[in-house]
This record gives structure tokens, C-alpha cells and sequence, in this order.
């Protein structure tokens, strides 16, 4: 037994090793494995472990009395935060560069709960249309309830954002890249806006991923996450991210106490073990994506490819601009009518069908029929939601494998005989 050992105890001492290990590496895929995890680990094990506990318990009066006036921070019960939780925020943090990260139990809860901090009855918030369905949802169909007036604004026509401002106006909700035509707000405008607007500029960058695009170095006042996508990646949970400042994270920390809508601790560990492969994974979808894209805009059996890596994506050098990277889904037409996608859709075999992105797996959306099921044509052709949409979200698998999937399957358009759908 070393003498720090006997002297100190064996908690002191891993602690001062792992304190002292202030090296986390520079590159992101280091970054992304190392970033948060210092500390002691139960046992010396590499991994951090699942707290899996409801509540905290104090070691006597003097202990409660060193937390309860602020000199002791500490966990006290599980719906105000627990370990695990703070080394998956704590990774989140270094990626996106944020100061402080809240966690939650799904997307939508962040996005809400986000939202919901900082108005009150009688406040304007302005949100563009290109966001996605339940967030534009959630405004329209339940802030208006409670007396909060909302002007939802074309994405990309910041003359009509800056105009819609009102002096009551305390948020600006906007998401890039858009969902599904991949559609990328300009940051550098909306950077020109913030200087004009008092309020708060929220953007929702699932699609972009802290990997490809960093909105808090823009100006933006706070980043959201459906980290069910990308950041966790393995399509087996759902969590949402607040990344931004320490003290408009803490005010949305206040709320979430109250309402408790945290991630239970087994998500949080399934988060962090997704997030160390995070950059790996990321790497390889942006590349699999384009070459996808590529290969789709050569196919006959496509009409139009939507992936802001092409020259032909009409938001193609504001990407270049400001991503590092243009992201893992590619969006397409097929040439034909819905009984021709409905035949492509079902001689997909590697591929699955259905909604998300994101994760592990290579999954195709068909938003006319998944998503959109409920609308009318009508309404859906309004949203550019065609009966050809087809939403590829590339998952880690070897792009040649999809791209000769994807070619098989579309030769399947004009096919007479009908391949048997997996049901
Ligand atoms: C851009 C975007 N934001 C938020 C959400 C909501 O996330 P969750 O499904 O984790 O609640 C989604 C879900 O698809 C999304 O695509």
C-alpha cells in the first residue's frame, strides 16, 4: 500500500488522480470520450456507474446544515439531479463549448420546458415554420392558450423575422438543419438580428449536431436537442438537451425541479456510453450521407435530392459556411406516384422503415404516410410533404451496402410483380 494510501484513504487518493488529469485532448473524438467522466469511479471501474437511486442521504446535522446554507453542494434527491445525469451534462457541455446543460426525458421536454422559462401571459414569441411539427404544435395549439401571442415567420426570410419583433417579443425559436428538405438557417443572420432583439434566440440543432455546427459561438442564446437522435445513437431511448449559459440553464434547472421531467438514471448512462462514440459515429454518417446523395442524384428512378452537400441544395453555401460537416440524413423524391414509392419502400430489406434519425441503424421515412397520416393531401402538398418525399437517416452501416440496397430497391418502381411488404 503506497503512503498517500495509508495516510489519505483510498478515495482521496483516486480522487487527486483524477482531478489532476486536466488533459482532456483537443480533437472532439477525444474530447467525446474523456470529457466529464473525472472523478471517482466505483471499484476503479473505467465506466461511470448508474446511480440508480431516488434520494440521497445526509451523514447527520452538520452535513445537512453545510448543504442547506450553500457551503456543501451535493445530490439530495433524485428528481434534482443525480451523478450520472451531471457526467453526461458535463460531456454535453465540452462538446457544444456551453458553459452549463440540463438534461431532460425526451426532446419534446426540452424544447417545451425551454420555451415555457421565459414568457409569460401576455409575451410574443416569434418561431419560424420550418421547425418541427410538435414544437410548431406546442405554440400554436398551447402557448396561445395561456394568453402568449405567437408569430410563426418564414424561415428564411429574416426582413419578415426582424419585422415580426414586437417590445413584448421574448423569444425567437428557430431549428437548422430543417426537417425534411434539410433546409439551413443563415446564423450569421440571425447573429445581425440578435443585436436588435433584446429577447432570447433558441435554436433546435438536432439535425446539426454539435459536431457540425456550434450556434452558441453565433450568438445564440440557447441550444436544444432531441438527443434521441445523434448525440445517444443508438436508437434505444429518448432525451433532450438546454445547453447554453449558466445562469438561463439554471433558470430552466428551477423549472424542471418542479415539474420533474429528468432522465432517469439508466438513460443518462446509456447517453454517456453513446456520446464516447459520438464524433466516430458522426464522421462516418456525414460521409455516408454524401456519397448517398451523390449516388441518388445520378439515379433515374429519383427525381430531386435534397442534402445541403450538394451544390444543388439551395442553402448549399450558407452550410459551407458555417457547418463543419452537412449531416447524416438525405432527403429525395422518388419518379413515380405513391404506389410506385410503396413498391420501393417495400423491397427495402437492410434499410427499416420508420420515424427518427439518427442512431445506429440506416432508417427511411415515408412522411406522407408516417408522419403526416393524418393530414389531408391538400395540407400535406402545402407543407412540401409529397406523396415521392422519401427521409434517408443514414446509420453506421457501409455506405456501398445502402447504396446498392437503395438501387435495388428503386429498380423495384416500375416492377410489375409485387414484392410481399414485411408485416
Ligand atoms: C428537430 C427535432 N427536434 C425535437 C424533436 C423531439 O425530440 P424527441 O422525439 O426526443 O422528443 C425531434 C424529433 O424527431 C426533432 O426531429
Amino acid at each position: 500500500m503506497s503512503e498517500a494510501i495509508k495516510k489519505e484513504g483510498i478515495k482521496a487518493v483516486a480522487m487527486k488522480k483524477n482531478l489532476s488529469k486536466t488533459s482532456r485532448g483537443t480533437s472532439i473524438f477525444t474530447r467525446a470520450v474523456h470529457s466529464g467522466e473525472e472523478g471517482v469511479k466505483y471499484g476503479d471501474a473505467i465506466t461511470t456507474p448508474i446511480s440508480q437511486t431516488s434520494t440521497f442521504v445526509f451523514h447527520g446535522s452538520e452535513e445537512i446544515k453545510a448543504y442547506t446554507s450553500g457551503k456543501h453542494p451535493r445530490y439530495e434527491y433524485g428528481r434534482y439531479g443525480n451523478p450520472t445525469q451531471t457526467v453526461a451534462e458535463k460531456k454535453l457541455c465540452d462538446l457544444e463549448g456551453a458553459e452549463d446543460c440540463l438534461l431532460f426525458d425526451s426532446g419534446m421536454s426540452a424544447v417545451t420546458s425551454t420555451i415555457q422559462v421565459f414568457i409569460k401571459q401576455g409575451d410574443h414569441i416569434i418561431i419560424t415554420d420550418d421547425v418541427y411539427g410538435q414544437t410548431l404544435r406546442f405554440c400554436t395549439n398551447y402557448l396561445k392558450r395561456f394568453g402568449i401571442e405567437v408569430t410563426i415567420a418564414k424561415t428564411f426570410d429574416y426582413k419578415q423575422i426582424e419585422s415580426a419583433i414586437r417590445k413584448n417579443t421574448k423569444v425567437i425559436f428557430s431549428e437548422s438543419p430543417t426537417n425534411p428538405y434539410l433546409n439551413v438557417i443563415d446564423l450569421a443572420q440571425m447573429q445581425r438580428l440578435r443585436r436588435k432583439f433584446k429577447g432570447l434566440m433558441i435554436i433546435d440543432s438536432t439535425f446539426a449536431t454539435p459536431f457540425n455546427q456550434r450556434p452558441l459561438e453565433w450568438g445564440i442564446d440557447l441550444v436544444v436537442h432531441s438527443a434521441t437522435k445523434y448525440l445517444a445513437g443508438h436508437n434505444d431511448l429518448l432525451a433532450g438537451a438546454v445547453l447554453g449559459s449558466r445562469e438561463l440553464v439554471d433558470r430552466i434547472r428551477e423549472y424542471q425541479r418542479t415539474v420533474g421531467s429528468i432522465l432517469s438514471p439508466l438513460s443518462c448512462y446509456l447517453l454517456i456510453r453513446g456520446l464516447k462514440t459520438f464524433a466516430l459515429r458522426m464522421q462516418h454518417q456525414n460521409q455516408s450521407a454524401q456519397r448517398v446523395a451523390d449516388f441518388l442524384q445520378r439515379h433515374k428512378k429519383v427525381k430531386r435530392v435534397f442534402y445541403p452537400g450538394l451544390a444543388s441544395h439551395p442553402h448549399h453555401e450558407i452550410a459551407k459556411a458555417q457547418m463543419t460537416g452537412f449531416g447524416g440524413v438525405v432527403s429525395f423524391w422518388v419518379n413515380g406516384d405513391l404506389k410506385q414509392v410503396n413498391r420501393f419502400l417495400d423491397a427495402l430489406e437492410l434499410i427499416a422503415v420508420g420515424p427518427t434519425l439518427g442512431g445506429t441503424e440506416s432508417l427511411l421515412s415515408h412522411p406522407a404516410t408516417i408522419t403526416y397520416y393524418r393530414n389531408t393531401r391538400k395540407q400535406r402538398y402545402q407543407l412540401g410533404i409529397t406523396d415521392q418525399l422519401c427521409r434517408l437517416a443514414l446509420g453506421v452501416e457501409d455506405p456501398d451496402d445502402i447504396i446498392a440496397e437503395l438501387d435495388r430497391a428503386l429498380r423495384r418502381v416500375d416492377a410489375r410483380t409485387v414484392v410481399k411488404a414485411r408485416v
